[in-house]
């Protein structure tokens, strides 16, 4: 007999909910943001060369452009690298929306490429064959933290005239064949939202060793204009000159202040989150009806968040009664992501269902388990125990025949 879920009345394995992920804020990082307001500068001040600067050194890169969020940075990527209506951008079909809505914002067409079933970041062989003369950048998301095949894809964006843009919104800290994630790509975008790995409240970056891109993206976070204010101000100029269409995407002073902070546990945090992964990898590996995803050899994960694929074959029920099981028993899991085309916005857009079949196949079998710095081992312990609960129960002979004869299974 398998232990009563919480979901059919049964004890849960924890009262407060996990969550999947959570953002920590020391005191250091209040006192950074303290000392930010009370210097004078609120935007556009000496916090945010600084910032850039870290984040630039510690990912390799000669240039750190911050800008308002990762999507700016995808969306000011796209715009440096030329994007415009008519071309095409190719984007894998598992990742958050904002890696495909940048071409739109430019006019230009997303282009969905499939995933690799075993890692599920991007399939180069499938890229190169959804390539085009129209196509002008590859988008490689680095999934869940782990680096995409970025040497195939670098060559293919180079055989094409392309541009290699990161989205490494799960990867800051991440290394791919002994180089750090940010000195890879032409250009690579990262995300400082609270759940990810350092965080300025909202904010992005794009990393990048080109002179020319990154004016371009200096100008584009600012209006198009030439000059940004302290030049300006220095130089005594009457104007600034608009030369690109761009928007106000400037990072305040006070965010980038509290991203140094942040940077400054980046290490102990990545290292943390290698051990939760590890911990799972270990101890979830074998249970029956789940997958964890592979992990290439020659790759530093940044374990931004813990995805599993459910064996359907094994189970008696989908996703939707594993994951409401799992929330019953107190653990927060969640499902990243839907493939981009199936939102309705791209259905609208005649993007058909099927076409690319090992992402939706992925879809319907991922779950994402809790992952961030600060949880305890009992924390470890206790998503270990519900998960193999759970998965015990659906996976039984007695609970099926139990279900079936009605006693008790809201599943
Ligand atoms: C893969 C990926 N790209 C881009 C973004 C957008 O980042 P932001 O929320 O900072 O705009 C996210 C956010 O979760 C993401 O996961």
């Amino acid at each position: 007999m398998t232990e009563r879920l919480a979901i059919d009345g049964g004890r849960p394995v924890r009262e407060a909910m996990l969550p999947y992920g959570r953002h920590a804020i020391d005191e250091e990082d209040v006192q950074a943001v303290a000392a930010a307001l009370r210097s004078g500068w609120l935007t556009t001040g000496p916090k945010v060369p600084e910032f850039e600067r870290a984040v630039a050194d510690l990912t390799g890169a000669r240039y750190g452009v911050a800008v308002t969020s990762g999507t700016a940075a995808l969306h000011a990527a796209a715009f440096a690298a030329g994007v415009g209506p008519g071309d095409e951008v190719i984007v894998p079909a598992i990742t958050f929306a904002a890696s495909a809505n940048a071409a739109l914002y430019l006019g230009a067409t997303p282009v969905f490429a499939d995933v690799r079933a075993d890692t599920l970041n991007v399939d180069p062989d499938d890229v190169a064959a959804r390539c085009s003369p129209r196509t002008r950048a590859i988008v490689a998301v680095d999934f869940a933290g782990q680096p995409a095949d970025l040497d195939a894809l670098s060559t293919i964006a180079r055989s094409r005239g392309a541009a290699l843009i990161e989205d490494a919104a799960h990867a800051l800290g991440a290394e791919y064949r002994g180089r750090r994630v940010g000195s890879i790509a032409d250009m690579t975008t990262f995300s400082f939202h609270p759940v990810k790995h350092a965080t300025t409240g909202e904010g992005g970056l794009i990393a990048t060793d080109s002179d020319e891109s990154a004016r371009r993206l200096r100008r584009f976070r600012n209006h198009g204009l030439e000059t940004e204010f302290r030049e300006r101000d220095a130089r005594a100029d009457i104007y600034s000159p608009m030369v690109d269409l761009g928007f106000n995407y400037r990072i305040t002073d006070v965010q980038c202040a509290l991203g140094l902070s942040q940077l400054s546990r980046l290490e102990d945090s990545l290292k943390r989150r290698a051990e939760i992964a590890q911990r799972y990898r270990g101890e979830l590996g074998g249970v029956g009806g789940l997958t964890v995803p592979a992990v290439a050899p020659d790759v530093r994960h940044a374990w931004h968040i813990f995805p599993v694929l459910l064996d359907l074959e094994r189970l008696r029920v989908d996703r939707r009664a594993v994951l409401i099981a799992l929330r019953a028993e107190g653990i927060g899991v969640a499902v990243h992501y839907v493939p981009v085309y199936w939102h309705p916005y791209y259905q609208a857009r005649n993007y058909a269902r099927g076409l690319c079949p090992r992402a939706e196949q992925a879809f319907d079998r991922l779950l994402t388990l809790p992952l961030f710095p600060s949880m305890t081992e009992r924390d470890v312990d206790d998503v270990v125990k519900a998960v193999r609960k759970v998965l015990a129960h659906y996976t039984s002979e007695d609970a099926w025949h139990r279900r079936s004869r009605g006693e008790g299974g809201r599943a």
